[in-house]
């Protein structure tokens, strides 16, 4: 039987932060299990990601650090790809879409789709930002949620109800740039009609037909994929603009079309044909063999993306007419951490970068507990607690545990050399059965996407191992039947051959370790449920300890982390709303020298300063006269806000304002520099 081909995607991640664990273990990991699971059992795949690098979610990133979309852009594309290889994710490629291959293929795609007429050119009135002469679409604009009143729903989505939403749908709306109401002005852009779609959407969807053609199986489907489509569908499709006014992203490639880019969710998931071709190109290959004919096109994803890969990607791809649909969208529900959402702006998260770098060779470990909690069909947890009691008990103490057994018996019994095998009990038909039906009982798993479940019958085999030799007592029976221990070892080395055989696709580092112990390697997996891997005579090696316990102290140190930022968050005032750079360039603030102080009549908390500031010496009013006497301050460097507008206090006029820290009691403090600075230095 000739094997499936496969294309496999990954979300391809906004360059605008770095990863967090919530990513990995909902669509990172469990596509590169399913890869080198399929790599080992000879199907043609490539497994294609890269960083999305366009849209609001990065121009927004850039305004809020200073820095240009580019910038921001180069900075987190590198950190993130840097994690993806630490952590050994086994992407064929890991492209950009600002390179120039993205740029010219999503144009193509787009003027093959006009060119069609599968476009409709509508004007229509948008939000517009007066101060800052710009549209305001998807995250530049916010509001209240029509559906679930959150206050702070984006243009495009409601992150809490999940609602997909359109600009002029929010209740007070307020652009996310100048933080004003914003007004209504005329604008065309290009949208794909959707309405006409969604009867074969029905069927394609739901019974795996296209034009009364089967073209998969919709069994594996989750049905929170098909739920959610549903209600979209049915809900009615409407039109969406596919381009948008902007000046970051893919431009439109049509005269008349200056200032207008692609719609980011359009140009985002041509990025997994762009980084097809690149990939194509630095392999010798046709990157058409991976989007035509027989060939299984996979994403992976969180929930969260699921109509763009389930509706929307499919009519583009229907629309362009020669490149295959979906076969599956393996949608992952969320993961949360110790109790509470993964947060990046109240970085309430674990990130991978950091944990990479903490616990640098323990990434199988991390890939276990995440893979064995991962939110398949509902969203699910992750806590530090239950992180150590995964790899104490489960790794070290059933497959390490046994790992060791039987190879330190080997070398102890035989000086590492793979045992005769006699006369086989009961016992040990039961077991050689065993290991010849669980890879069967994983591969049906891995096909069905219930990776969480088929790790866990890989685990089962070392359950099986540990069992076998508590059962069988080699180090007791070795005093009175030697030859029968012979039997056991052979049998349990054979159950240590097929692990490193089965654990590949979840655990590559230690099924690399236990290749190396074992002297033996097989990377197909047809190979594994063989009971007679492991050859007579061949030679052992003495292992070492597969998996090191978590200390409580890690534990505690990691919630403790974890509290600190809870604790901060209670202590202190929450964030204020968003300010631009713009709005942060306006304050001049420089230091300045206090030259003279004295106290404010009939007003105990006041100083009257004068403070030199490098322009002029001026007189500040600042309520700091509980912290500090007039004596002791004369001559201090201070921060000053020199250009908040003049105020009359107790008849004085104050020009200015003294920058002080204050802690968690309120004890106010000066904020001087490091080394000696002149008056007039400026802060930015
Ligand atoms: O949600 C996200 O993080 C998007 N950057 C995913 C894009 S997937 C694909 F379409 F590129
Ligand atoms: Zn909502």
């Amino acid at each position: 039987m000739t094997k499936a081909k496969y294309t496999v995607t990954a979300a391809l991640p906004y360059a605008n932060g770095p990863l967090h664990l919530g990513h990995v273990a909902g669509v990172y990991l469990p596509a590169d299990i399913f890869v080198r699971f399929l790599r080992m059992n000879d199907h043609d795949v490539a497994f294609i990601c890269g960083s999305d690098e366009h849209g609001a979610a990065i121009t927004l990133r850039a305004k809020k650090e200073g820095i240009t979309p580019k910038e921001i852009v180069d900075k987190y594309n590198s950190i993130i790809s840097k994690a993806f290889t630490d952590f050994d994710i086994s992407f064929d490629i890991f492209h950009r879409t600002s390179s120039e291959i993205h740029h010219k293929t999503s144009q193509d795609f787009f003027l093959k789709l006009y060119e069609k007429g599968k476009f409709t050119e509508e004007t229509s009135e948008q939000y517009y930002d007066e101060e800052y002469d710009q549209f305001l679409a998807d995250r530049y604009i916010t509001g209240e949620c029509p559906k679930c009143q959150n206050p702070s729903a984006y243009g495009d989505q409601c992150e809490k109800c999940g609602s997909d939403l359109s600009p002029t749908e929010l209740i007070n709306p307020t652009s996310t740039l100048s933080g004003k109401a914003p007004v209504l002005r005329t604008t065309s852009h290009w949208y794909l009609p959707m309405a006409n779609h969604e009867d074969w959407l029905r069927e394609w969807i739901k019974e795996g037909k296209l034009d009364g053609i089967q073209q998969h199986d919709p069994k594996p489907w989750r049905n929170q994929v098909i739920g959610q489509c549903m209600s979209w569908i049915d809900g009615g499709l409407h039109s969406r603009a596919m381009t948008r006014d902007l000046d970051w992203g893919v431009k439109v490639p049509l005269p008349n079309a200056e200032g207008k880019v692609l719609y980011v969710w359009l140009d985002a998931p041509i990025g997994y044909i762009s980084a097809t071709k690149q990939y194509a190109i630095d392999n010798n290959k046709n990157w058409e063999d991976y989007w035509t004919g027989d060939r299984k096109l996979i994403h992976f994803i969180g929930k969260d993306n699921i109509v763009f890969h389930a509706v929307i990607f499919p009519i583009l791809l229907k629309d362009h007419g020669d490149l295959i649909l979906p076969d599956n969208v393996p949608a992952y529900e969320f993961l949360n951490l110790e109790g509470d959402k993964f947060s990046t702006s109240r970085n309430w998260a674990v990130w991978l970068h950091e944990y990479l770098e903490a616990y640098p060779g323990r990434e199988d470990e991390l890939k276990y507990v995440l893979t064995s909690i991962a939110p398949e069909t509902k969203d699910s947890e992750f806590t530090w607690k239950e992180y150590q009691t995964r790899i104490n008990s489960e790794l070290a103490d059933i497959l390490g545990n046994f790992v060791n057994r039987a190879l330190v018996l080997t070398q102890k019994y035989y000086e590492g050399k793979v045992p005769e095998r006699g006369e086989l009990t009961e016992e040990d038909q039961l077991v050689l059965a065993e290991i010849n039906e669980i890879p069967k009982r994983i591969s049906k798993l891995v096909y069905a996407y219930k990776l969480r479940d088929a790790q866990a019958e890989a685990m089962n085999l070392a359950r099986l191992g540990n069992k076998y030799l508590a059962d069988q007592e080699p180090w007791k029976v070795v005093k009175i039947d030697p030859k029968r221990v012979e039997t056991v070892m052979n049998i349990a080395l054979q159950i240590t051959a097929n692990l490193s055989i089965v654990l590949q696709p979840f655990l590559p580092a230690t099924a690399s370790k236990l290749s190396n112990f074992l002297n033996f390697k097989s990377t197909n997996w047809e190979n594994a449920g063989n009971g007679d891997l492991m050859k007579v005579g061949n030679q052992t090696n003495t292992p070492e300890i597969l998996f090191q316990k978590i200390e409580d102290t890690i534990v505690e140190a990691e919630v403790n982390k974890l509290k600190n930022i809870e604790a901060m968050e209670s202590i202190f005032d929450a964030q204020k709303e968003e300010v631009t750079f713009d709005d942060f360039t306006k304050m001049d603030i420089r230091l300045g020298t206090i030259l003279e102080a004295e106290k404010v009549e009939k007003a105990d908390k006041l100083l009257k300063l004068l403070v030199d500031t490098g322009l002029d010496k001026r007189t500040i009013v600042s309520g700091i006269a509980a912290h500090y006497s007039p004596e002791e301050i004369i001559g201090k460097t201070v921060q000053v806000l020199m250009n908040l507008a003049p105020r009359k206090i107790k008849g004085i006029e104050s020009k200015g304002m003294i920058l002080m820290a204050e802690d968690a009691e309120g004890k106010l403090s000066f904020m001087s520099p490091e080394k000696e600075f002149e008056a007039g230095c400026g802060i930015h």
